[in-house]
């Protein structure tokens, strides 16, 4: 399931033997070598390093190198991040977007938003997850068609679903109900066998929406299509090139947001309910 080698490399030139690198293994993959005092790797570590790259960022020399990835090659951790203002303003003013323009978004802005869900937490750090895209309107376009042809065909049969004859209705009145104009989409999916395979995707696609956003872009979680995955057209899914061994986590649609989305206020949901344990709670704990 794991990298079968640590890749440890250690520059003794440069190591200090400080030891904060094993104390941060959590799997004690690494250990302090008792004679010469330098990270190694442990009796069986290499079964358990998680890949987590801690002992390497955190290493002040800059003397360990994990993965075959050289630490010098590793950009300085940045310490100038957003403030919470402005985070606090991403997450307020994102929105559902469900009207598009029907442009490309830049293959620039598309692969850096790619690149960066690299840095995605996963449980216990799996990675199982992988990504489809379409990136291209027309493609989009083709998959759309084809998706309607399949839903009236289904109407004609009299073999749609009662809970789906709305969506008909909708693509019949001139809308788009299922891919709410979209010029792209990505679907998440991930390893059957991935310890926390609920909870890796959604992060990612949370992760890559707010990335969206920031890039001043539209997006919309899109429910419909892991449903009509499940139960409507299966066959959706087959296009998306997923692996095999990996299962649909979710998908989003995305986009430049057409003028007619532009939201000049914040909304006003109500708190959520929150309850803060107290010693009462723990009682006849
Ligand atoms: C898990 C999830 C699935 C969703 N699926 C769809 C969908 O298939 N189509 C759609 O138009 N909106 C979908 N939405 C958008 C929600 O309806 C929307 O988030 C909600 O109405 C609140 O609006 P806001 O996102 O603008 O705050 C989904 C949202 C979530 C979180
Ligand atoms: S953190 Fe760096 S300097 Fe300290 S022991 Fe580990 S490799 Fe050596
Ligand atoms: S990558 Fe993570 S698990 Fe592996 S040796 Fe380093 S700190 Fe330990």
């Amino acid at each position: 399931m794991y990298k079968a080698e640590i890749g440890l490399k250690v520059d003794r030139t440069r190591c200090t033997r400080c030891g904060l690198c094993v104390a941060d293994c959590r799997n004690k993959a690494i250990i302090a070598d008792p004679e010469s005092g330098y990270p190694v790797v442990a009796d069986g570590g290499a079964e358990r390093c998680m890949h987590c790259q801690h002992c390497m960022m955190l290493c002040p020399a800059g003397a360990l190198s994990v993965d075959g990835v050289d630490a010098a090659a590793c950009p300085a951790a940045n310490q100038e991040l957003p403030s919470y203002s402005s985070l606090l303003n991403l997450v307020r003013s994102r929105r559902s977007c469900r009207d598009y323009l029907q442009k490309n978004v830049e293959k620039e802005v598309i692969a850096g938003l790619m690149d960066a869900m690299r840095y995605v937490p996963t449980g216990v750090n799996r990675r199982g997850l992988h990504f489809s895209l379409i990136d291209d309107l027309e493609v989009m376009e083709q998959y759309r068609k084809r998706t309607y042809e399949k839903i009236c065909a289904m109407k004609e049969a009299g073999t749609l679903p009662e809970n789906q004859i709305r969506l008909y209705e909708q693509f019949m009145e001139g809308s788009d109900p299922v891919y709410r104009t979209a010029p792209h989409l990505l679907v998440v999916s991930v390893a059957e066998d991935s310890f926390c395979a609920e909870a890796d995707p959604l992060i990612a696609v949370s992760y890559f929406e707010l990335l969206a956003h920031a890039r001043g872009l539209g997006t919309v979680w899109f429910g419909r299509w892991m449903s009509m995955w499940r139960s409507l057209l299966p066959e959706m899914k087959d296009v998306m090139g997923i692996p095999e061994g990996y299962r649909p986590g979710y998908a989003i649609l995305f986009g430049y947001a057409s003028p007619k989305q532009k939201f000049v206020r914040v909304g006003c949901p109500d708190p959520v309910p929150v309850n803060t344990v107290t010693a009462d709670n723990l009682k006849n704990y």
